[in-house]
């Protein structure tokens, strides 16, 4: 194992033409710090550099997938321009070339959910739970699910789980075809390993060629609607009712928004 970029909180293991990216901080239920972006970032840029990385595999520690954003990390030093880790994170997984394996074992909330739009095979365990609570935070959607999420889905799933901010459990994941298949939790990282191992002994360049064509459709417009959202998620991280969200949640206590419009 190593860990690339700053974060001893991001574990790498290369196997087989395997890279296994592991967010490693279960005691925060994995909750991604701007360093862990960071190492996330270098680990994928990294990775599409190497000759011996044919797939990757993404995974947590522990009982999570990821809480996703660290509430404190919002509070005390927020992203301030699309140059930010948490974005240069959201860039490059959108763009990996080389196919990507999400294994959710637990909470998969806010980018926990939202990387999965970009991953190719998704497995989840049965008591998996999924989360988009942007809006509950005083935030707008982010990583491309305003726009990813409507497709497949529809208009009223997609507002459903994002205005109401509701959890979903893997069934309902595999439903709206956010995930591809749900598993025992105990089996689910063997299942996404298996399926990685399975790709990694295709024809290399016919698994990138479809990649890329499955994706080229969308691409163009992603791009412009992530750089919307980023524009937005920059202004609302900064705004009073995304700073009485995270207070509240470092402080325990329900978020009070009665006093803004
Ligand atoms: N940011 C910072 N810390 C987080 C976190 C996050 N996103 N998610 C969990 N943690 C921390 C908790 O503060 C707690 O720390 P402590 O032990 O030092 O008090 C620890 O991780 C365990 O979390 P806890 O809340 O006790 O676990 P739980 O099982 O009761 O609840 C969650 C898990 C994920 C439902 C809950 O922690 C939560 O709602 N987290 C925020 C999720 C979120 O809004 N993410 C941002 C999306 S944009």
């Amino acid at each position: 194992m190593n860990s690339p970029g700053l974060s001893k909180h991001i574990v790498t293991e290369q196997q087989d033409g395997i890279l296994r990216i592991v967010m490693n901080r279960p005691e925060k239920k994995n909750a991604l710090t701007i360093a862990m972006y960071s190492a996330l970032a270098d680990a994928i840029e990294q990775a599409e550099q190497d000759r011996n990385v044919r797939v990757l595999l993404i995974h947590g520690a522990g009982d999570s997938f990821t809480s996703g954003n660290d509430l404190k990390d919002f509070l005390e030093t927020p992203p301030r321009d699309s140059t930010s880790p948490v974005f240069r994170f959201m860039r490059a997984i959108r763009d990996a070339k080389m196919p990507v394996v999400a294994a959710v074992e637990g909470l998969a909330v806010g980018i926990g959910t939202t990387m999965l739009f970009h991953c190719d095979l998704v497995y989840a365990g049965a008591h998996a739970k999924f989360l988009m609570p942007f809006v509950n935070l005083g935030l707008c959607p982010e990583a491309g699910s305003s726009m990813l999420l409507p497709l497949l889905a529809g208009h009223q799933q997609a507002a459903e789980l994002l205005l109401l901010g509701e959890m979903f459990t893997a069934e309902k994941a595999r439903e709206i075809g956010l995930i591809n298949d749900v598993c025992e939790d105990s089996q689910v990282l063997e299942l996404a390993l298996e399926k990685a191992h399975r790709l990694t002994r295709q024809p290399q360049a016919s698994v990138r060629l479809a990649k890329a064509q499955l994706k080229a459709v969308n691409h163009e417009l992603l791009q412009r609607v992530m750089a919307h959202e980023i524009s937005d998620l920059l202004k609302r991280l900064v705004s009073p009712e995304a700073k009485e969200a995270f207070s509240a949640f470092l402080e325990r206590r329900k978020p009070d928004f009665s006093a803004f419009q």
